[in-house]
């Protein structure tokens, strides 16, 4: 197969240290002829400023261990380490902590906001959630600072409702969030989907723009292998709840070494066109 133009990944260097890991994470929902196994013994270990593609068909686990990583979701065995300890999520003390290194843009925008609150206070708790002390002056270079980033306009958004709002701009106001609670880890499951082609490469550049300034670790979750391969360091290729193929992405795409990713590979030169890689 032609090898793909793709861009130039900075890849983590093999000293930077891993930020998240999971060792045997399974997850069993349901009982009896219920039971579904979402999750079996998956393995991963994700470094700083790393970007992977978690990629898999519809049902094969990925949400799910979006959801563990972020601990919203118990894992029923397994181990998950966080900054090279086990990771403890007991106390609120040790949620809050953890839940500032870790934000989540999931596939439906219009999930992601409380709908009562208006923009200005949906940035503004941002700040608040850092702790910082700013003066009001600042707290708005701030906020203007971060719709600035993803080309929002605060002065004609600041007093509306997300309702109010189209789905690209929702999305733009996301990556806002994103830029001013500089998490360590982010997960975006599908932040594409709803949007068209331009403005998907726009939400994609602003991504990697904010993991080249802060050192982001940044997970895309996926069924898009071309998606995929165009922007990760990284990919883990999962069926039926098992991760059955990781490494680095060229190596992956052009050398794959189990049936299934062959057979996700068959779809890339039509994707290759639809991104307009050359
Ligand atoms: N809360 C739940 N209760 C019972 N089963 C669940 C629950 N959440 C997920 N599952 C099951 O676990 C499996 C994996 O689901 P998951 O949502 O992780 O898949 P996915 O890879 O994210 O799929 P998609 O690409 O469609 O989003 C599916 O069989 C699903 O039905
Ligand atoms: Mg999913």
């Amino acid at each position: 197969m032609k090898p793909l133009n793709r861009m130039e990944p900075i890849t983590p260097s093999q000293r930077s240290e891993v930020l998240i890991s999971g060792k045997r994470i399974t997850k069993v929902f349901g009982y009896g002829k219920q039971r579904t196994a979402a999750l079996d013994e998956v393995d991963f270990a994700f470094r700083e400023g790393e970007i992977v593609s978690i990629v898999g068909e519809s049902g094969s686990g990925k949400t799910t261990l979006a959801k563990i990583m972020m601990g919203l979701l118990k894992e029923s065995s397994g181990e998950i380490q966080y900054r090279g300890i086990p990771r403890q999520l007991g106390n609120h003390r040790q949620r809050k902590q953890y839940w500032k290194d870790i934000q989540a843009i999931f596939q439906d925008p219009f999930s992601s906001f409380n709908q009562f609150y208006r923009v200005e206070k949906l940035l503004l708790d941002c700040l608040k959630l850092q702790g910082l002390q700013l003066s009001r002056d600042m707290q708005f270079e701030r906020m203007k600072e971060a719709c600035t980033f993803v080309n929002l306009k605060f002065e004609e958004l600041y007093n509306k409702y997300p309702f109010e709002l189209s789905g690209g701009q929702m999305q733009r106001l996301m990556i806002a969030r994103i830029f001013l609670l500089q998490p360590k880890l982010l997960i975006a499951d599908e932040p594409t989907s709803m949007v068209d082609a331009c403005s998907r490469s726009t939400i994609l550049d602003m991504l990697l723009k904010l993991r080249d300034e802060n050192r982001m670790t940044i997970v895309f979750i996926t069924h898009d292998v071309g998606l995929a391969y165009y922007v990760s360091d990284t990919l883990y290729i999962m069926e039926k709840g098992r991760v059955v193929e990781s490494g680095p992405a060229e190596r992956v795409i052009l050398e794959p070494a189990h049936p299934y990713t062959r057979q996700l590979i068959e779809d890339v030169p039509k994707i290759h066109e639809e991104w307009n890689l050359g």
